[in-house]
């Protein structure tokens, strides 16, 4: 089968490693920079609006899935007359825009943080009316990593917020002081009759630094069966009326015992990295079957995991590993903020995998010799 894949970064490197093990052939389209992707399949960079583009990436495709949430509605449009796009319009088209993001979450049974729109100055004075401060001001569209978003912490900051975030549209909402951060990641999948088949992985824990995610352990140790049991409940139906298939991935905060939804990824996440050696199907390879409408996999895990990303750069690259850790370099350039790798731990307690795992990444980022004084 050959699958086109939207966007040629690491997600889309260990999409195609996953689907090249269920005898998957890939082609990728991106716009032009630096890709992960090199001997895993053509490449074809450009312009994502270029219908000329589109129709040659689509050539001889039998389905089409993305990496990456900020693809160009458009260009789905036109991929989705030739072949089918997994998952579909509707997972991208809500996954892009945080207030409708919260709407659908509040429609899914799921609790979300207050929060208003606030696209123009006009909107200030009703948007501080419907959110207790302190809150986070963040662009609708286009954030990732922290990016394009300010802390407010009374009403006289909103109006500089909004100016250095560009004078685009905004949503205001409530900060939640949260005890902790979580995720959860699902796969729905349809057979050829229409039949569907959902299944979840353990919660994850994760830990931000600088707004980028530093570390997850799954299964997160704080949540008990009730709380997992409602939010599997309120991500299923998520995934049935978007009509999702492919994986989902659902970012809340742990606060007096109860999750908040904060958003949603139609795709692959960073947070779900470890499911590569720690579940019995990883999300990636779950991912190409529900593109392939393929049977899923167990996403039953072998033990607990540990998981950290390699971040702006890698001292020494060569370290040795500790055993039950596993290293991924995604052959990036080094720069700051940038994702570079990641490493992972598999073990039977979580004090054990998160040891290793942390001793991997202090090896991984020790200077190398030369540097040393
Ligand atoms: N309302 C909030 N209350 C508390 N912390 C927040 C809030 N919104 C975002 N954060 C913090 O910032 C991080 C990034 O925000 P998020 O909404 O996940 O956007 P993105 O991951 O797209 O940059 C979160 O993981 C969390 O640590
Ligand atoms: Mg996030």
């Amino acid at each position: 089968m050959r699958v086109g894949i939207l966007g040629a970064g690491q997600l889309g490197q260990m999409l195609a490693r996953a689907g090249h093990a269920l005898g998957m052939e890939f082609r990728f389209l991106a716009p032009p920079g630096e890709s992960c992707v090199e001997g895993l399949g053509e490449l074809l960079l450009g312009d994502l609006r270029d219908p000329a583009l589109l129709d040659r990436f689509v050539q001889g495709l039998e389905a089409v899935t993305y990496e990456w949430e900020n693809v160009p509605a458009a260009a789905i449009e036109h991929l989705r007359r030739r072949v089918p796009v997994r998952p579909g319009p509707e997972s991208l088209r809500i996954g892009q825009d945080r207030i409708q993001e919260k709407q659908f979450f509040r429609s899914c049974g799921l609790s979300v943080q207050a929060f208003a729109p606030v696209d123009a100055p006009r909107d200030f004075a009703m948007a501080l009316q419907a959110v207790p401060l302190p809150g986070m001001l963040k662009t609708r569209r286009l954030g990732y990593d922290g990016k394009g978003q300010a802390r407010i912490k009374d009403a006289r900051d909103l109006s500089a917020a909004f100016e250095m975030l560009g004078g685009v549209p905004c949503i205001l909402e409530a900060f939640v002081p949260f005890q902790a951060e979580i995720s959860l990641l699902a796969v729905r999948a349809l057979d050829a009759g229409g039949t569907e088949e959902i299944r979840f992985w353990t919660p994850c824990r994760n830990e931000h630094r600088e707004g980028i995610l530093d570390r997850t352990v799954s299964p997160a140790p704080e949540l008990d069966a009730v709380v997992i049991h409602e939010a599997q409940h309120g991500v299923r139906q998520l995934l049935r009326r978007l009509g999702h298939e492919g994986v989902l991935c659902v970012e809340f905060f742990l606060k007096d015992g109860h999750l908040v939804a904060n958003e949603m990824a139609p795709r692959v996440h960073n947070s779900g990295h470890a499911t590569i050696e720690g579940a019995f199907t990883s999300q990636f390879e779950n991912h190409m079957r529900a593109v392939a409408r393929m049977p899923l996999g167990s996403t039953e895990a072998r033990g607990v995991t540990a998981m950290r990303n390699l971040v702006g750069s890698v001292g020494c690259p060569q370290a040795a590993m500790p055993k039950g850790t596993f290293l991924h370099l995604y052959g990036k350039q080094p720069r700051a903020r940038r994702k570079l790798g990641h490493v992972t731990s598999v073990a039977q307690r979580e004090i054990d995998a998160v040891a290793a795992c942390d001793a991997a990444f202090a090896a991984l980022q020790a200077q190398p010799a030369s540097a040393r004084g």
